[in-house]
C-alpha cells in the first residue's frame, strides 16, 4: 500500500515537472522579450510604450509599428536617425542601435513589442528577422 502511494505521488510529480516544464517553454520568448525590452528599451519608450513628449515616439498604438513591420529588426541593430512620422507626429532624435543583441533575442523583443499593451500586429519568424538582418549588415 506505501508503494502505492509512492507510485501515485511521484507519478503526480513528473506530471507537474512536465506541465511546469511546457508552461515554461511557451512562455519564455515572450519573457525575454519582456525583460530585454525593459533593460533595452524601457528607459526612452516607457514601461508602458507611451514614448516620452515631443522627443521619443509611442511603440504602444503606433502606426508606424503597424505599416513598417519589416524595418523593426534593422532599426534595432543599427538605431535610425531620420525623420519619421507616427501618429501623425514628426519626430527627429536619433535612436542609438543595440549591436549585442542576437537575432534571436531581437525577434522577441519585436514579438513583445507587437502584442504588448494592446498592440495586435501578429509574430515574427526568426528566420524573417534574420532575412531582414541580412540586409542592413554592415
Ligand atoms: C535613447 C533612447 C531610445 C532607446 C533606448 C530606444 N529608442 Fe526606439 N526610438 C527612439 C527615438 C528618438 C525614435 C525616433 C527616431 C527618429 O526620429 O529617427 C525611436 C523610434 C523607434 C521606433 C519607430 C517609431 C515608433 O515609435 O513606432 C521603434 C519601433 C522603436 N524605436 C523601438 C525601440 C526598441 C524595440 C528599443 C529597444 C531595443 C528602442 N526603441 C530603444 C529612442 C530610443
Amino acid at each position: 500500500m506505501r508503494n502505492l502511494h509512492l507510485r501515485i505521488w511521484l507519478f503526480a510529480g513528473i506530471i507537474a515537472s512536465i506541465v511546469l516544464v511546457s508552461a515554461h517553454c511557451t512562455q519564455s520568448p515572450y519573457i525575454q522579450g519582456e525583460i530585454l525590452y525593459s533593460n533595452f528599451c524601457e528607459s526612452c519608450h516607457m514601461q508602458d510604450g507611451s514614448g516620452l513628449g515631443a522627443e521619443i515616439p509611442p511603440l504602444a498604438g503606433a502606426d508606424y509599428i503597424a505599416q513598417n513591420q519589416e524595418k523593426l529588426a534593422c532599426m534595432i541593430r543599427h538605431g535610425i536617425a531620420e525623420p519619421l512620422v507616427v501618429n501623425g507626429i514628426t519626430y527627429n532624435q536619433a535612436m542609438p542601435g543595440v549591436e549585442v543583441l542576437s537575432d534571436v533575442e531581437i525577434t522577441n523583443i519585436i514579438n513583445y513589442v507587437n502584442q504588448a499593451w494592446g498592440n495586435n500586429h501578429g509574430t515574427v519568424t526568426l528566420g524573417e528577422v534574420r532575412k531582414q538582418l541580412e540586409a542592413c549588415r554592415h
